[in-house]
């Protein structure tokens, strides 16, 4: 049996570490869609932080990770993206998320990490601007905030993020989007998730790593944050 239909468990450390984007035998998303979220871990935070029909929302949703893991254990769920692959995403910028204040029970988001990756010709695409300018973080800081509004208080958003490095400079995207989104949220836990299946992973750039003393990306964050009071008082609201 593969590792992908042997290993559907609950994770017990902050390292995960998923060779496949996919489990089980239907798709959960699709994993030609760019930038397409592993299915597990969306599995796995369902599981630790909704029950069956709490109302979870992806406000970047893309091909669909979080509409099929969620559909497939029975929470109601909605996925919003600017750019719509399925009939059952609705286009929505997640600057402004058209539902009501304290009416979520869990929020996954796998935002754009910088201008890496071509998600659409939609100018309002977040992945258009560099992690290197602070509008960014900005626009980021933006989406956290609504998160932050549609949220139920005391529950937990989980928001995947990797940093950059291109052209001989690094950028810590992580940690500064971090220091925009902790004005809204409290920490519970930071997961590092092995990155896999990137165009970099091949001999040819391990090499170039090791002799132009650089490091290709092994990992993304996953910041795991709760809503609450604490949190509201600190930003102002
Ligand atoms: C990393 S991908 C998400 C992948 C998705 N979780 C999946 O498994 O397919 C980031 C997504 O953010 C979307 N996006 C970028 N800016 C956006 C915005 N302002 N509002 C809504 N979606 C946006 C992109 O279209 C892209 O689908």
């Amino acid at each position: 049996m593969s590792k992908s239909k042997k290993e559907l468990i609950l994770e017990s450390t902050t390292l995960w570490d998923f060779p496949t984007q996919n489990y089980g035998d239907k798709p959960h998303g699709n994993n030609k869609y760019n930038g397409v979220t592993p299915a597990f871990v969306i599995w796995n935070l369902l599981q630790r932080y909704t029950k069956e029909y709490d109302l979870v929302v992806d406000p970047m949703c893309g091909s669909g990770t979080t509409i099929d893991v969620a559909k497939e254990i029975n929470r109601r769920v909605i996925g919003y993206d600017l750019n719509v692959v399925r009939p059952d995403v609705i286009k929505n910028d997640a600057r402004k998320i058209p539902l009501d204040d304290n009416s979520v029970d869990f929020v996954f988001i796998d935002s754009p990490y910088s201008n890496n990756i071509k998600y659409s010709d939609d100018p309002n695409c977040i992945g258009k601007i560099s992690c290197e300018k602070t509008e960014f973080f900005d626009e980021l800081e933006k989406v956290a905030k609504e998160i932050e509004r549609i949220l139920k208080p005391n529950k937990v958003v989980a928001w995947l993020i990797g940093d950059q490095w291109i052209k001989k400079k690094f950028t810590p995207t992580g940690f500064l989007l971090y220091q925009r989104v902790e004005k809204y949220f409290e920490p519970i836990d930071i997961i590092c998730v092995t990155r896999h299946n990137q165009t970099s992973n091949t001999g040819v750039w391990h090499n170039r790593a090791r002799k132009f003393n650089f490091y290709l990306r092994g990992f993304k964050y996953l910041f795991i944050m709760q809503k609450n009071k604490t949190t509201r008082q600190k930003n102002g609201t």
